[in-house]
């Protein structure tokens, strides 16, 4: 029996697992907001009208900088995990930290960096316009931090943790926001750093020709140089989590799929009454080392979301609360150290409203895209006072050859109690876009 996925915050199961149905990478209106260029981190990249799915709110999403901001708990995770990273690995000698950080990589990457060098591949889902968020064919904006892996390695890095903002087209709840933050961690060993200093008799080696590939080990890897690596990997890992969650957390690994790691693993938890997945793992393609310079050693890779973790290690419930520009939720976090323990006090009581829309697509209009785009647009209208958008009905009339969404909208504000008219207002609005944008006939 395959265990039940959960739907989690990282986002794993949707990011590479799910089955591609007939991919499509067709524009979905003609009358998108489309701007001539965008410009992000020093570079500007020119816009094409078929592939930019970028919404302005999106952009707004791109200049708060979160990671930077010391007041806020994803800034304070960062810190406490790197402290530990940097206390719990150190070059011989114990002089310095053995891994890199790097947080000011460029957060528009090309398709390249995203997917191909990550062994992607090209019929996979993540790649369509309607979960990746592109510029043009060539450009988007980083769905992960791994999108950093293949060029780091390149350039040099052997040992190196990637902290930054990753983008990808979702729904939108408390768990779920375009815009989250990932942790990516890597590390190559040689020989001699994997098993330590040769000695008479004993002769270990990375690689094999002619292996085998199995559920265990890539085909180019020796059994053990495989298994070290994964015991490395694991005991690294697990070390993190107890700096997190306390020394008797209790934890398990399971296993997983990613396009750019064999084995693969996921790490769970067990919090709050729960078994909480926390970071995705494993050991690293060695197609991938070579194709970036660095085919004669071997290494692993984890990435993990730091919103997912903050909320539990923090007891935030919801995920927008982390943009939040209000005192009451930022005090909370202000001047505290990495190490301190905090608890959240919930600061909204205010009460939900919600109100549903109801429209027939255009004929032959891609259901898919409608999805994607409806949560984007409602967001992108609705702003902070969205808290929830759900797809409550969707069906497909055969007689009229058309198709019919309902979404249900959750309008609440962290800051005040809504009045039904100003919903009202707001409601009409994005009813207003929906027939502007995809010609949709409101039922
Ligand atoms: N990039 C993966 C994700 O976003 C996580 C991951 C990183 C998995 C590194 C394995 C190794 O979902």
């Amino acid at each position: 029996m395959p265990r039940p996925i959960p739907r989690l915050f990282l986002n794993l199961y949707r990011f590479y697992s799910t089955p591609a149905t007939s991919a499509s990478t067709k524009p979905t209106s003609a009358q998108k907001w489309v701007p001539e260029k965008l410009e992000l981190d020093g570079k500007t990249y020119i816009s094409e009208e078929k592939y930019w799915n970028i919404s302005p709110n999106l952009i707004k999403l791109t200049e708060r900088r979160l990671l930077f901001d010391e007041a806020n708990p994803l800034n304070l995770l960062k810190r406490r995990i790197v402290n530990h990273m940097h206390k719990k690995h150190r070059k011989p000698g114990n002089r310095s930290p053995i891994f890199a950080v790097c947080e000011d990589q460029r957060r528009i990457v090309s398709v390249f960096e995203n997917f191909d060098s990550l062994l992607t591949p090209l019929d996979h889902v993540s790649r369509r316009t309607s979960d990746t968020y592109y510029v043009n064919r060539e450009y988007c904006l980083r769905a992960h931090t791994s999108a950093h892996q293949h060029s780091l390695i390149k350039q040099g890095f052997d040992n190196f943790l990637v902290v930054g903002d990753v983008y990808r087209r979702d729904e939108i709840d408390r768990n779920h926001f375009p815009c989250f933050h990932q942790m990516e961690g890597v590390r190559l060993y040689s020989a001699d750093e994997l098993f330590g200093t040769p000695q008479p008799g004993k002769d270990f080696k990375l690689f094999e020709t002619n292996g085998e590939r199995t559920k265990e080990k890539q085909e180019f890897h020796a059994f053990d140089a495989a298994k070290v690596l994964e015991l490395k990997l694991k005991e690294t890992l697990e070390d993190l989590c107890r700096e997190l969650f306390g020394e008797k957390a209790q934890m398990r690994w399971v296993d997983a799929y990613f396009p750019f790691t064999h084995p693969s693993f996921e790490l769970e938890v067990f919090f709050g009454e729960k078994w909480l997945e926390v970071l995705g793992c494993g050991v690293i393609e060695q197609k991938l080392l070579e194709s970036a310079g660095a085919g004669s050693k071997v290494g692993w890779a984890f990435g993990l979301g730091l919103e997912r973790l903050a909320m539990v290690l923090y007891g935030i419930p919801d995920i927008r609360l982390f943009w939040s520009t209000d005192t009451g939720f930022l005090h909370q976090f202000q001047g505290k150290q990495p190490g301190d323990s905090i608890q959240y006090v919930p600061i909204s009581v205010h009460p939900q409203l919600y109100m549903d829309i109801s429209f027939w697509l255009p004929e032959n209009h891609d259901s898919t895209h409608m999805k994607s785009d409806a949560y984007d647009l409602i967001r992108n209208i609705g702003g902070d006072l969205v808290e929830q958008v759900e797809i409550i009905d969707e069906f497909y009339n055969p007689k009229t050859n058309l198709t019919s969404h309902c979404y249900r909208i959750i309008y609440r504000s962290n800051e005040r109690v809504l009045t039904k008219e100003e919903v009202n207002v707001v409601h009409g609005k994005i009813t207003e876009e929906f027939i502007r944008l995809y010609n949709v006939k409101i039922r």
